[in-house]
């Protein structure tokens, strides 16, 4: 009796030696055959460690890059559904693909690392993703171009902590998956390099993107068709062009993007910052939509709706009478700081669709430039402004394409609280003077006060 007591003590502990507290814990060293090269082609050990990590019967299982091993590995379908519950991959250390286009061999993926059909994967560590994509940006056309990670029918995902560099074209890809969280990211590309997207989002919902920072040559986030609940808080973005809904629309689809928010978020030095984005022609809808506390240091467009999208404008041939994307009850709340050129608002909405309730409060924009005084531009939008530093003024005239105001001059007070939100174009708001506009400032403040007691 007592000899098999000791002897399932005994065994216990093994267990735990060998799994870790039930997990069990992978290396690559455990699917290398012979580690007597430092420069080799790990494709295949780390095929392997995912197949076990994958096929483990274990509840849960993990695999452990350390801080001081580099390896390189060609593209990789790292595919589900998984044995565990929970599939935990630690990167603390290094993981190139080939330095060069040509060497990344016919393994014909559109990504370097993609996760396919699963659910419960934590991707996490302090560790470098780099995709050396700055051998593809010049030498192979966008369509042919890699992303670098992928998730595509995955749920229950959290990806935290690692920087990617220089990835061919997307950063990430999140396409038909549900539930995911990346966190405390650093994706960074320089700023000419062309469509490295930080972060896009298509044919999904329930995503957070939380605490990161995304330096690349195309959008920061973009959210695209189909999608719906995506949080996008405390996120850095610059240089990039925005953090952005869409494109939509394109070549006549039919796309909806629904209840995003985008709070926290700073744009520096940024093409755009908070930006929706359809095609002419196209069909769906962008609805309710937040961005707000948003932080500007010398953004250009930093609000900008653009319902007349077209990226390739040589290609495009507007119908008479054609579709558009509707977009309606968006808001752009608190938002303050610089920007570099003279248009600080932008709606160009469809003259038949239009922009429906697009909501300002609190927008405080100054210029880079002394020189440069501030305009906006509006057409065919329906908007309720309260305490917003640059006039708008909405033209509902197809002819005139001019900028609303070119010179603003401080004349009337702010429009504070209209009555008539969806109806027509409002009075502009202008800047009074100084006392007033801190008296006005200081009742709505009181009256929050008075609210929130
Ligand atoms: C080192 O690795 C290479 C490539 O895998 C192999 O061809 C070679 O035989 C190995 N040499 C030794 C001494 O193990
Ligand atoms: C979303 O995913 C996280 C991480 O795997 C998980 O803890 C959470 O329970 C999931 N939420 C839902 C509603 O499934
Ligand atoms: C997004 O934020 C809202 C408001 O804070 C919250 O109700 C919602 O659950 C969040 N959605 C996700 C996907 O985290």
């Amino acid at each position: 009796m007592g000899f098999e007591i000791l002897l399932s003590v005994l065994l216990i502990a093994s267990y735990h030696l060998q799994y870790g507290n039930g997990r069990m814990i992978l290396t690559m060293k455990d699917f290398i055959s012979n580690s007597n090269s430092t420069n080799v082609d790990h494709s295949q050990a780390f095929q392997n460690a995912w197949r076990a990590l994958c096929g483990g019967k274990g509840g849960s299982a993990s695999f452990v890059i350390q801080a001081h091993e580099t390896y390189t590995i060609q593209p990789q379908l790292l595919e589900g559904p998984c044995m565990p519950r929970n599939i935990h991959i630690q990167i603390d250390g290094t993981i190139e693909a080939p330095k060069m286009a040509n060497d990344w061999g016919r393994n014909k993926l559109d990504c370097w690392l993609c996760f396919e059909k699963v659910t419960g994967l934590v991707l996490t560590g302090s560790g470098v993703l780099n995709t050396h994509g700055e051998s593809w940006w010049s030498s192979v056309a966008l369509q042919s171009r890699p992303v670098a990670v992928r998730f595509f029918g995955c749920q229950n995902i959290l990806y935290n902590g690692l920087t990617q560099i220089n990835s061919p074209r997307n950063h990430i890809t999140i396409l038909d998956s549900n539930n995911a969280t990346l966190s405390n990211l650093h994706l960074i590309a320089p700023a000419s390099s062309p469509n490295t997207d930080g972060i896009d989002i298509s044919h999904s919902q329930n995503i957070n993107i939380m605490s990161s920072t995304i330096k690349t040559g195309d959008d920061c986030v973009a959210i695209k068709r189909n999608s719906y609940n995506i949080n996008v808080t405390y996120v850095t973005c610059g240089p990039g062009h925005g953090i952005s809904i869409g494109s939509l629309g394109e070549g006549g689809a039919s796309e909806v993007v629904q209840n995003v928010n985008v709070r926290h978020c700073t744009f520096t030095g940024t093409q755009n910052g908070a930006r929706i984005k359809t095609w002419p022609g196209g069909q769906g809808f962008v609805k309710n939509i937040l961005y707000e506390d948003i932080t500007l240091i010398n953004a250009n467009f930093p609000i900008i709706i653009d319902q007349q999208y077209r990226d390739n404008a040589g290609q495009y041939k507007q119908s008479a009478g054609a579709t558009a994307v509707k977009v309606s009850d968006v808001t752009f709340r608190s938002f303050t700081g610089t920007c570099a050129a003279p248009i600080a608002i932008k709606l160009d909405c469809d003259p038949n669709t239009g922009c429906d309730n697009i909501v300002m409060e609190q927008i405080n924009i100054a210029s880079s430039s002394p020189k440069t005084p501030l305009t906006s531009y509006c057409k065919f939008a329906h908007v309720v402004s309260r305490f917003v530093s640059i006039p708008i003024t909405c033209s509902f005239h197809t002819e005139d394409s001019q900028p609303a105001s070119l010179n603003p001059q401080p004349s009337a007070p702010y429009a504070i609280s209209p009555t008539t939100p969806h109806t027509q174009p409002h009075a502009p708001t202008t800047q009074p003077p100084l006392f007033f506009r801190f008296y006005t400032n200081f009742k709505a403040f009181l009256g929050r006060l008075g609210r929130n007691c």
